[in-house]
């Protein structure tokens, strides 16, 4: 059983921004967990919430507004849940889309860095679509760059003709790579830098930065790789990996499939880190299907917020979590999508209730 070392009295300011679809109800049991927390170990912690996303778009006609920015900037870290909502997802002449305020939010706040780590969890490796023998004790790290890139690059749309475009800068690179290096050294010491030079300008600008600066950091195993490659190896070895560090765009997609191999899309959580406030929120989606119905597996929020804490040094609060979901997994507590046949019927509340039980009654 856990034992805290020392109980500091930490005052932080959280920004919760629920969004859309299953947000609310698993940004709850989210709060529900920072509060057991702050009590348990004597921090003092604040919420302000705000809006974002299509509800944001229903109640004030803009996905990000200035009011949710103000609210993120003068708070310590911003708790997220989700965006998005299938009334846009077929429209695309819809004029604002829940998703601009996703890319609102991290590019006002300068989260040039997503953190997004790819565990196995024992209890749930049968959920994989790996065989066992190959998924086991994968534990990796995607570092996405979330600022630049395609993303954010110039557009043009017309009936005729449409491009995006990928740029990106020296300093841009070299900011993120930092990141992958701070994590690589903290870890196995092996970074991948993920690109595709072979046809890629930017891709050909990542290498040469990168091959630069591996210069710098001896001790830690820099390797290149193209990101269809990367893509292949993900699934016949993941255990290769230790820290990926790859553009936005790539990282969108390798992140998807890094997340579904785990058999634990539901329970991985991300950081969004750079300039301003930091932001925590799990890797999946609004899954709109299933809001308001008590299904929504709130794990990832959960660790989210483990993550929260260990961003402020708190790592026995972020133990506490991780230990918590562990056990609640191990009792097979866990929402329909991962309960085990036969198993008791669980919903996003009554996981989370159990999970801030634990943390009430660890001792
Ligand atoms: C993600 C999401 C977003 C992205 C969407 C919702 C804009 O897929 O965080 O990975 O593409 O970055
Ligand atoms: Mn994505």
């Amino acid at each position: 059983m856990h034992k805290p070392t020392r109980f500091k009295n930490m005052k932080l300011k959280i920004a919760v921004l629920p969004g859309d679809g299953i947000g609310p109800e698993i940004c709850q049991q989210g709060v529900n967990v920072v509060k057991a927390i702050a009590s348990r170990f004597g921090h003092e912690i604040s919420f302000e919430y705000a809006i974002c996303g299509a509800d944001a778009i229903d109640k004030v006609g803009n996905p990000f507004p200035e009011e949710t920015f103000q609210t993120c900037m003068r708070a310590d870290a911003v708790l997220f849940a989700a965006i998005g909502d299938p009334r846009y997802d077929n429209d695309p002449t819809a004029k604002v889309r829940p998703e601009q305020g996703l890319l609102a939010m991290r590019k006002q706040l300068g989260l040039f860095a997503n953190i997004r780590p790819i565990e196995t969890f024992p209890a749930l490796i049968h959920k994989s679509p790996l065989k066992d023998d190959i998924v086991r004790g994968a534990d990796f790290i995607c570092i996405r760059e979330l600022t630049g890139g395609m993303y954010f690059g110039e557009k043009h749309e017309d009936n005729e003709r449409a491009y995006d475009t990928n740029v990106y800068t020296r300093p841009e690179i070299e900011r993120i790579l930092k990141v992958g290096y701070d994590y690589a050294l903290r870890r196995r010491r092996h970074l991948t830098v993920v690109d595709k030079a072979n046809i890629l300008a930017s891709s050909r600008l990542w290498r040469k930065v990168a091959q630069q600066m591996a210069k710098d950091y001896p001790d830690v195993n820099t390797d290149f790789m193209y990101v269809d490659n990367a893509s292949m190896r993900m699934i016949q070895e993941p255990r290769f990996f230790d820290v990926i560090v790859t553009e936005n765009t790539f990282g969108d997609i390798l992140t998807d499939e890094a997340s579904c191999i785990t058999g634990s899309m539901g329970l991985l959580p991300s950081a969004s880190t750079g300039e301003h406030t930091p932001v925590f929120e799990p890797i999946h989606g609004s899954w709109p299907q299933a809001k308001g119905q008590n299904i929504a597996n709130p794990l990832a929020q959960i660790l989210s917020v483990a993550m929260l804490f260990e961003y402020f040094g708190l790592n026995d609060e972020g133990l506490l979590i991780r230990q918590a979901v562990n056990a609640s997994l191990e009792a097979n507590v866990r929402t329909p999508e991962i309960q085990v046949p036969g198993g008791a019927h669980y919903g996003t509340r009554e996981v989370g209730e159990w999970i801030v039980d634990y943390i009430n009654k660890a001792v």
